[in-house]
């Protein structure tokens, strides 16, 4: 008996175990129901009385020795499986897939950087706006058709709310808490009660911006949106100022710029005219600075409005609006921007 003792206290030491399937084999062979250790209890009962004691704190010891080495395995092959013996620190690591940034914010990213480069700061506001901010300040007629339900999204049951139809709203914002003179631009989203098509869509972003101080004029007006044209479009560029009109503007102007798809020759582009039109602009009519709570007998002003997805389509020539909003990664992959 303690020589079998013996013999498997001494076999103890060299158990191993390559994976989880011989593991459970040695438990099987040694400490199951039918194993050795099993046989030696089995076989205690013959042992002499005298023996016993001896025995007995001997088949203990062989107990305890087995578990601790089944254990003792049982732990080095949890440690292997996650053990890694294959990281190679040195190794290049996967090509990061970094994504890009969206063609309308690399274009407005870079119309802020012009306008900033030529004194303007930015302003924000909320796109969910109340009528006064986004009508009412900016001198439109109680019946002027903009506030109209096709134009404008009202908030349900509030007729005082809507969703912004252009960022004016900030610009009111702007001269209602700050006196002049005042040099803005104010980027943003903003919505129009509109059918969504290749050409048009219930959202879209602009930039707008706002000049006011003692002695502004026409002329700075048109040298601003000048300077922009070229630093955006390139130094070829030329400018037309054509008369038009906005509520909150005296005298109001659209301004064209040389189409810079066919270079001024004229393609479908521009409809063969040579010329395609970017933006509104004007001198502030006095009645938007009094409503702001500015002296419109010290302070004159210039404003400008153009919608991002233009000068975008112009840049790109993106040929349906509806691709700036699905967010299909084919189309925005093809954006590559340095900033
Ligand atoms: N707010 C006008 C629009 O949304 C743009 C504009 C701004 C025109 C400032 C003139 C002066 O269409």
């Amino acid at each position: 008996m303690t020589e079998r003792i013996n013999a498997l206290l001494s076999e103890v030491e060299s158990l191993a175990a390559a994976d989880e399937k011989e593991l459970e084999a040695l438990r099987i062979k040694y400490l199951g129901k039918k194993g050795l250790l099993n046989d030696l209890m089995a076989d205690f009962r013959n042992v002499p009385a005298e023996q016993k004691r001896e025995t007995g704190q001997k088949i203990n010891a062989l107990k305890t020795a087995l578990q601790d080495k089944l254990n003792a395995l049982r732990q080095s092959l949890a440690t292997k499986e996650d053990s890694h013996d294959d990281l190679d620190l040195t190794r290049t690591p996967y090509p990061v897939q970094l994504g890009t940034r969206h063609p309308l914010s690399i274009v407005k990213n870079e119309i802020i950087d012009i306008f900033s480069r030529l004194g303007f700061s930015m302003a924000d506001g909320p796109e969910v706006e109340d009528d006064w901010h986004v009508f009412s300040s900016m001198n439109f007629a109680e019946d002027h058709p903009a506030r109209d339900m096709q134009d404008t999204f009202f908030v349900e049951q509030h007729p005082d709310i809507v969703l912004r139809t252009h960022t004016s709203s900030v610009q009111s914002r702007v001269m209602e808490h700050t006196q002049p003179p005042i040099r803005v631009i104010c980027p943003g989203r903003v919505y129009r009660n509109e059918a969504i098509s290749a050409r048009a869509h219930c959202f879209f972003h602009q930039v707008e911006g706002l000049y006011i101080d003692e002695d502004v004029s026409f002329t700075d007006l048109k040298q601003v949106l000048l300077t922009f044209a070229r630093e955006m479009f390139g130094p070829d560029t030329k400018i037309r100022l054509r008369p038009s009109y906005f509520p909150f503007t005296e005298p109001s102007a659209e301004m064209d710029i040389s189409c810079n798809i066919c270079g001024g020759t004229g393609c479908a582009f521009c409809k063969q005219t040579g010329w395609v039109e970017i933006l509104g602009c004007g001198m502030v009519d006095p009645n938007v600075l009094e409503a702001n709570g500015i002296d419109s007998k010290k302070y004159k002003g210039y404003a400008f409005g153009m919608g991002v997805e233009r000068i975008t389509n112009l840049k790109y020539q993106v040929k349906d609006l509806r691709l700036f909003s699905e967010n299909d990664v084919r189309f925005l992959d093809e954006f590559v921007s340095a900033n």
